[in-house]
Parts: structure tokens; sequence; C-alpha cells
């Protein structure tokens, strides 16, 4: 293990993070994650943040899961990592349902021994898509997949936990990772044109607004009468409403902008069912983020203008 400052942008993926300053004892999963590079690079000043990658911390164990927590003893456990191989987990159901339902389980279990509390990260693939319009928090759940039932049975593992919090969010990316932005940037490069799923609706949401978020909900920046008073189950996601296609060519248009592209290629809309996938996706998976916004007491940043942050902060990273 490594000891490194939690400042730095160019953080090991194998390293143990401690910041210096003692207030709130944060054990982060799934540091090398794109979630978790985000929370790495934006802990707040008071919090001393122990992060765990998978070779420090291997989520699929319960017993290496509770011994983390009785060796730290951490406030909070923020249960970043996860098993995110939504198609692969189709095939691999056991596995899934360990790391994302087995390790929440096991450290509300360690937790409620040593006092901490857990912040389960969730996702919009909890629900079945049908609704047609935005998902409150308190609504029933209903996963089309074997990762979005082993992330529901994640959070209610860590619901067993008093004072644990959910917070789901959707269609994840950044400018480090394997994530949709990074993989059309690619593909904007090496193509003419490209076929991506127009009829699949939800928000990107960048890490960097949701690892702000993450920390409000653990009451990083919030007075205590605003943090107890914050709901257990969490919505943030970007403002606003798209496609992947949408996505997809804002990228394009947005890359542009930015000088990461020297030109966007053609995107053209397909359906679903023109692009068969081993997991069934939710056709909209809007989350309503009202409440909870005015609960986390952060503003509502819109996808596109979230995108362009994202991509402006490539600059910094010329191998792109
Ligand atoms: N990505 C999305 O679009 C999206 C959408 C909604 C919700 N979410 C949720 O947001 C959270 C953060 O996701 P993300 O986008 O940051 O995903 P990510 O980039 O795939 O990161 C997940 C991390 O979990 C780690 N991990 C997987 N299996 C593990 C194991 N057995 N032991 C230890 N670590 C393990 C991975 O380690 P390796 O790096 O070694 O593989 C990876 O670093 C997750 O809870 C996810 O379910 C994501």
């Amino acid at each position: 293990m490594n000891n490194i400052k939690h400042h730095s942008r160019l953080v090991a993926h194998n390293g143990l993070v401690v910041s210096a300053a003692l207030s709130v004892k944060v054990l982060l999963t799934g540091a090398a994650g794109q979630l978790g590079q985000a929370l790495i690079a934006s802990t707040p000043p008071g919090v001393e943040l122990v992060a765990c990658s998978r070779a420090e911390l291997d989520l699929a164990d319960p017993a290496a899961c509770r011994a983390a927590v009785q060796a730290h003893r951490p406030s909070w456990v923020l249960n970043a990592g996860a098993y995110t191989a939504v198609d692969k987990s189709e095939s691999e159901p056991e596995l899934a349902q360990a790391v994302n339902a087995g390790a929440p389980g096991a450290f509300a279990e360690a937790l409620a021994e040593t006092g901490g509390r857990l912040l389960q990260v969730s996702t919009d693939f909890v629900f079945n898509g049908l609704q047609g319009s935005p998902y409150r928090p308190e609504q029933g759940l209903d996963p089309l997949g074997v990762y979005g039932a082993s992330k529901a049975a994640g959070e209610a593992a860590a619901l067993q936990l008093p004072g644990s919090r959910v917070l789901r969010t959707s269609w994840v990316y950044g400018p480090v990772g394997h994530n949709f932005c990074c993989t059309m940037l690619r593909l904007h490069r090496e193509r003419e044109q490209l076929g991506v799923v127009a009829d699949q609706v939800g928000c990107p949401t960048s890490t960097a607004t949701l690892a702000a978020a993450c920390w409000r909900a653990i009451g990083v920046g919030l007075e205590p009468d605003a943090e107890g008073s914050l709901p257990r189950i969490l919505h943030w996601s970007d403002a606003g409403v798209a496609s992947w296609y949408d996505f997809a060519v804002a990228i394009g248009e947005l890359g542009v902008v930015a000088g990461l592209l020297e030109r966007a290629a053609l995107v053209l809309p397909l359906t679903t069912a023109d692009y068969p996938t081993p997991a069934q996706r939710p056709s909209y998976s809007l989350l309503d983020c009202s409440s909870s916004r005015a609960a986390l007491g952060l503003e509502p940043v819109h996808w596109r203008a979230a995108l362009v942050e994202v991509l402006s902060s490539f600059e910094l990273n010329a191998s792109r």
C-alpha cells in the first residue's frame, strides 16, 4: 500500500490515500473507478480519506469488507466500488450479487458494531423504465436485469443500517475511466459515422457534480440540522434530458469546440432493437432529483454545461 496525498490527481490506482486533516474519517471503495477518482480529487478539507481499490479490498469478500471497517473504524463507508459491467453481469450473476449486494451488507453489519454509517451509491437501473416520468426516490423498484437487481439488493442491505443512505445516479461519465464520453471521443476520431441508440432516454451525470453530491450526502458542507434531515434515499443526476444519441452528438460538437476533435463523425440514430445487448436497459430512466437537490443544497447543472467542463479537463491529459 502507498501513502499519498489525497489532493493529487495522479493518485495511484492501488494507493492507500490518507489526508492530514482529522474530523470525518471516510473509507472509500472503488478508488480506481471513475467516481472514486473524482472523490479523491475533490476530497474536502476536514475529511480523512482511506481510499481502497480492488488490490486493498476485494468487495466480493465479505470478511474482508468487515475487517476493513473494524481496522479503520470510519465515520462513513462511501461505497463507490461496484460490479458495473451491465452486460457481463448477465453471465456472472453470483459475482455481481456478491460485489453489489454482499459488500454493502457486510459493511452495514460491521458498521452497526463500530457505530459508523454507509453511503451506498446506486443506479437508475433499479427501475424498469416504463414510467415515462421522472422516478422519485421513494418509488418501488423493479430492475430489468442482473446488474439492476444486484444494486437493488445492495440498497436494501445498506438501508438495514440505521443512519445509512442510498444515492442513486445515472449515466456517469468523466475524464478518466471507461465511460460513454471517452468511448465516443475515440469513435468520433476513428470513424466517419457511427450509430447510437436514440430511444433510451435519461440524463448524463458528470463525476465531478456527482462527487460533490456524495460529499454533501455524508454531511460534509452541510449544517448539522440540514444533515440530520436528509432523506435516506437521494437522487442525483445533472439537469435536463438526453438520449444516448443526443449525448453522442453533443460529445462530437463540444469535443470540436474544446479542441479535442478535428471534426465530429456523423451520428446516426439507432433503435434498441438495432443494437441488441445481453442486458435489457430501461428505456426511460430520468431521476427526479428536485427534493434531493434542495436537501443537499446544490444547484442543478445542465448536462451540456457539465459536459463542457468535463471536456475542458481532458486537456490535462494530452494522451486522450
Ligand atoms: N457508470 C455509470 O454509468 C453508473 C450509472 C449509475 C450508477 N453508477 C454507480 O456509480 C458507482 C460508481 O461507478 P463508476 O461509474 O465509478 O464505476 P467504475 O468506474 O466501473 O468503478 C467501479 C470500481 O469498482 C471496482 N470493483 C469492481 N469489482 C470489485 C471488487 N470485487 N473488489 C473491489 N473493487 C471492485 C472496480 O475496480 P477495477 O478498477 O479494479 O475494475 C472499479 O474501480 C457504482 O456504484 C455504480 O453502480 C454508475
